[in-house]
């Protein structure tokens, strides 16, 4: 078997795919692509132009309409990539809470899904990439290589999250931020469509009991030839 082209990792928030999949993605020698932050710009550009979150139609256009823009980073502040939407960086803005508690009604609109799904697909088809989201292996790209999905319980996920934002230097509260995961999860799972699930032929992660490196680990040798 050669290595694998085409990467897919999926799994609920903070589950930890981001790391891996950045890790995997320099080890290999990859494009690292993360569609979530495809997501959160869309929502952050219905709350910049006060676009109520509820007016789906709207919120497609914007989706349909404005390029969002990822470059390599062009500052060491711990970002991995550029976030340019509309001339204006937003790479940090899109990881407020505010973006975190509207992200999952802005996509599950299936027009959003159907203009940032095509644009994806355009991306992971030209191989040699790690593309990281919800539903890349079932939806996305469902003849990648390699499809991984990365679980973890809601607790050590609300557990990570809470850690990180105290790492930034934001304010957090532990109960606050479960309750958060619990809520974005049922919003993601349930959803008509592309709804969070593992594909039939994904290798199942489970990270509870695995340091960040133990994963990294273990999606190296699924890369092995
Ligand atoms: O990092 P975290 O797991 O918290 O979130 P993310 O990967 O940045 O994704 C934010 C939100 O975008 C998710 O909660 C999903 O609602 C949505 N998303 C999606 O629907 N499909 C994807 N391929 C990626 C993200």
């Amino acid at each position: 078997m050669p290595v694998p082209s085409m990467i897919a990792i999926d799994g609920p928030a903070a589950s930890g795919k981001s790391t891996l999949g950045f890790r995997l993605a320099e080890a290999l020698g990859y494009l690292y692509f993360d569609t979530g932050l495809m997501y959160r710009a869309v929502t952050w550009l219905a709350i910049h132009h006060q676009v109520s979150i509820s007016a789906e139609a709207e919120v497609t256009r914007l989706a349909e309409d404005v390029p969002i823009e990822v470059t390599a980073p062009s500052q060491a502040d711990g970002r991995v990539c550029d976030v340019i939407v509309e001339g204006r960086d937003i790479t940090w803005e899109i990881r407020q809470p505010q973006i975190d508690a509207n992200v999952s009604a802005v996509s599950a609109y299936p027009g959003v899904r159907q203009a940032l799904t095509r644009q994806q697909r355009r991306i992971g088809l030209r191989g040699r990439v790690v593309m990281v989201g919800r539903d890349i292996g079932t939806v996305v790209l469902p003849d990648a290589d390699l499809k991984i999905y990365l679980d973890a319980s809601a607790e050590e996920r609300a557990r990570r999250r809470h850690d990180e934002n105290l790492q930034r230097g934001m304010p957090s509260d532990y109960q606050e931020v479960l309750a958060k995961v619990i809520d974005r999860d049922r919003i993601d799972t349930t959803r008509a469509v592309a709804p969070l699930s593992a594909a039939a032929d994904a290798v199942i992660l489970d990270s509870d009991r695995l340091t960040a490196d133990e994963v990294f680990q273990k999606a190296r040798d699924l890369c092995q030839p």
